[in-house]
C-alpha cells in the first residue's frame, strides 16, 4: 500500500534553472497537495503531460526526494522517518538505471541478489523466473555493453525485481521500447498486480493508462485534479475516452490558472 496525504515537493532553483525555465521566481512548486492511495494487487497510473509532477512524486515515494510538506508511507513505513524500511519494501525502475557495462546479466542480477541478503537458491529460482518471462536466457553472459538498448533495459528491470518487492515504482515504463518490449514490461507489470503487488506508474500515455491502470490519477501542474478508476473518471467528466475526460480537466484547470 501506498499512502500520498498532501504531498508538497518544491525545488529551489538556480540562477540557470530560472532562465532555463523562464521564470522569475526562485522556487518550483512540482508536487501540490497531493493525497492518493495505491492499493495491493492494483496497477495505480499517474497521468500527465511532461512537467506535470510525476517523476517528483515517484521520488518522494522512493524515498530519494524529501517533501516539502505532506507525507508518504509504503507498507505503513514513513518514507523520510523509516527510510530504511520503505527501501526494502520497493522496487524503483526508471529508464535511467545504468548496469555496469563490463559486467553480464547474470552477474550482475546474481550480485544484487546477494547484497539483498538472499540464499544462492532463492536468487536461481528468481532468476529463472525472471530470465524466462523477459527472455533474457539468451545473452545472460554477454556483457552489458555488448547489449541493445532493448536487451539492457530488461536485464536492469529483471535486476531491481531480485529481492521480489512488495511494491513496484515504475516511472515511464514502457519509454523507449519497441513494441515487442513494451508489452513485455507491461505484460510483467500486469502478473505482479495479480501476485498482489502494489504496483505504481506514471505515464503521459493515454492508452497505457486506459488498459494498463485499475486507477488513474490525472496530474497537471503539480495537482491531481481527478482520480478514479477509468469509468469513473469518463462518468465524472461526461467524456467516452480518456483523451477527451483528459483535455476536459485540462481546459479546467488552465482557466482556473489565468
Ligand atoms: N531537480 C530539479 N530542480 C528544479 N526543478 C525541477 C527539478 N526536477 C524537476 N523540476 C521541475 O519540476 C516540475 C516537475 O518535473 P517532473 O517531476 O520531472 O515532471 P514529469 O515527470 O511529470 O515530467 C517541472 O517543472 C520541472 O522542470
Ligand atoms: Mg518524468
Amino acid at each position: 500500500m501506498i499512502i500520498l496525504n498532501d504531498l508538497t515537493k518544491v525545488y529551489k532553483l538556480s540562477k540557470k534553472q530560472m532562465t532555463e525555465q523562464k521564470t522569475k521566481k526562485n522556487m518550483k512548486k512540482a508536487v501540490d497537495h497531493v493525497s492518493l492511495t495505491a492499493a495491493p494487487g492494483q496497477i495505480y497510473g499517474l497521468l500527465g503531460p511532461n512537467g506535470a509532477g510525476k517523476t517528483t512524486a515517484l521520488r518522494c515515494i522512493a524515498t530519494l526526494l524529501k517533501p516539502t510538506g505532506g507525507k508518504v508511507t509504503v507498507c505503513g513505513f514513513d518514507t523520510v522517518t523509516d527510510s530504511e524500511n520503505v527501501r526494502k519494501s520497493i522496487s524503483f525502475l526508471t529508464n535511467e538505471i545504468k548496469l555496469d557495462p563490463q559486467f553480464s546479466p547474470k552477474y550482475m542480477f546474481n550480485f544484487f541478489g546477494k547484497l539483498h541478503g538472499l540464499d544462492e537458491k532463492t536468487i536461481d529460482a528468481r532468476r529463472e523466473k525472471l530470465f524466462s518471462h523477459f527472455d533474457i536466457k539468451a545473452f545472460e553472459n554477454k556483457k552489458i555493453e555488448e547489449l541493445s538498448t532493448g536487451m539492457k533495459q530488461k536485464a536492469s528491470i529483471a535486476v531491481s525485481l531480485v529481492h521480489d518487492p512488495d511494491v513496484v515504482i515504475f516511472d515511464e515504463p514502457t519509454n523507449g521500447l519497441d513494441i515487442v518490449t513494451a508489452r513485455n514490461v507491461t505484460d510483467y507489470l500486469k502478473l505482479l498486480k495479480e501476485e498482489g503487488k502494489t504496483v505504481i506508474i506514471s505515464t503521459h500515455i493515454m492508452s497505457e493508462a486506459e488498459k494498463l491502470c485499475d486507477r488513474i490519477g490525472i496530474i497537471i501542474n503539480g495537482v491531481k485534479v481527478m482520480d478514479g478508476t477509468l469509468a469513473e473518471i469518463l462518468k465524472n467528466t461526461n467524456t467516452s475516452d480518456l483523451e477527451d475526460a483528459f483535455f476536459e480537466l485540462y481546459k479546467l484547470n488552465m482557466k482556473e490558472e489565468a
